[in-house]
């Protein structure tokens, strides 16, 4: 029989390319999102619009909302649960921290308190690389100490998972954390740096270059962490957490210098001192999830970069 897969957030930058990877592979897929305007609503919805087939059913609906969320649990009986809506993003968290705790913590213990009810296989969410906050040792590794987060934003992820690991204990829910790193492509997230550096860019405005372009990130590709994720929720543990990233660091100045030679623009750059909140590396250790998730990230950067681009040429022509 077809399972069914719950996805949160499924307008979002990562739930929409899961929801068509698992639709793609012959499931059936609902899907919820508030629809917020964290950021614009109409990419939003025009990634709803890509998805849109018989198998994947898409509900207007907030996570916060138990009785709605109760009454989809009935109905549907999802197989597992693919959780990904968040407030997402360090810096905005600095500006809105109660907005994070709504959302990501009160928000994710209501889909566990429902999922304890009925009790699907698989219960995955969505984590971040920022629980590492300053970690110093890299790469980062799911053994590091992970106590002290420097941003609002990485404490309500770091809540998501020890809620999690309370769940999988006292009521043997499976529980799965991925702690995505610095995920790009196309229908990416606006305010994040390689979207956000290209609209600058084609609009003749300043790129801000934190910590003088000396950070680095590991950029993971969306279709590499959606096939991560979809090879996460068939594999049920007990409870476990993963990284899921590209595990190569590339420095922001490298990362800008590809996108200004793809849009065939050069960027005014503000040097700037680094930022709070943020961290000046990112590079993750993904031993793990090649060993238990068969996780294999396929694209380097120069591709994931021309892939982006040539996407926002499209998407955003008016500025060409
Ligand atoms: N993109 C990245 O690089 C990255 C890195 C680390 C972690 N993450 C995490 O991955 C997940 C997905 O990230 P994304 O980049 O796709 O972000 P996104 O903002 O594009 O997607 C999140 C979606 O959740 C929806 N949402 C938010 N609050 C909701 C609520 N209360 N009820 C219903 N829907 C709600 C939003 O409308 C949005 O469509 C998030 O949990 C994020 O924290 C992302």
């Amino acid at each position: 029989m077809r399972k069914t897969t719950l996805i949160t957030g499924i307008a979002g930058f990562i739930g929409s390319r899961v929801a068509e990877l698992l639709a793609d592979r012959g499931e059936r897929v609902i899907g919820v999102d508030n629809l917020n305007d964290a950021y614009d609503v109409s990419l939003k919805k025009a990634r709803i619009e890509r998805i849109k087939r018989p198998d994947i059913d898409i509900r207007i609906c907030d996570i916060l909302d138990y009785e709605k969320i109760d009454d989809i649990f009935r109905q549907e009986r999802p197989a597992r649960v693919c959780h990904l809506a968040a407030q997402a993003g360090v810096r905005h968290s600095l500006t809105n921290p109660l907005i994070y705790q709504r959302t990501n913590v009160e928000g994710t213990l209501n889909l566990l308190e429902i999922s304890r009810k009925y009790m699907p296989e698989n219960f995955v969410f969505a984590s971040s690389s920022s629980v590492y906050g300053g970690n110093e040792k890299v790469p980062f590794s799911e053994n590091d100490n992970v106590d002290k987060p420097i941003s609002i934003y990485a404490a309500t992820k770091k809540a998501t998972e020890l809620m999690a690991h309370v769940y999988s204990s006292l009521y043997g829910l499976n529980t799965t954390a991925l702690r995505f790193f610095t995920v790009y492509g196309p229908w990416g997230r606006p305010d994040m740096a390689c979207y956000k550096f290209s609209t600058l860019i084609m609009s003749g405005k300043p790129i801000e270059l934190f910590n003088n372009g000396d950070m680095f990130r590991d950029f993971t590709y969306i279709d590499d962490i959606a096939r991560g994720v979809v090879s996460s929720l068939k594999r049920p543990f007990g409870c476990e957490v993963f990284n899921l990233g590209n595990s190569r660091m590339e420095r922001l100045a490298d990362f800008v210098a590809l996108i200004e030679e793809n849009l065939g623009r050069k960027a005014e750059k503000l040097m700037l001192p680094m930022q709070p909140g943020d961290v000046p590396r990112t590079n993750s250790d993904i031993e793990k999830a090649k060993r238990m998730l068969d996780f294999n990230p396929q694209t380097n950067i120069e591709d994931g970069i021309r892939m982006f681009c040539d996407w926002f040429k499209t998407y955003h022509s008016d500025l060409f």
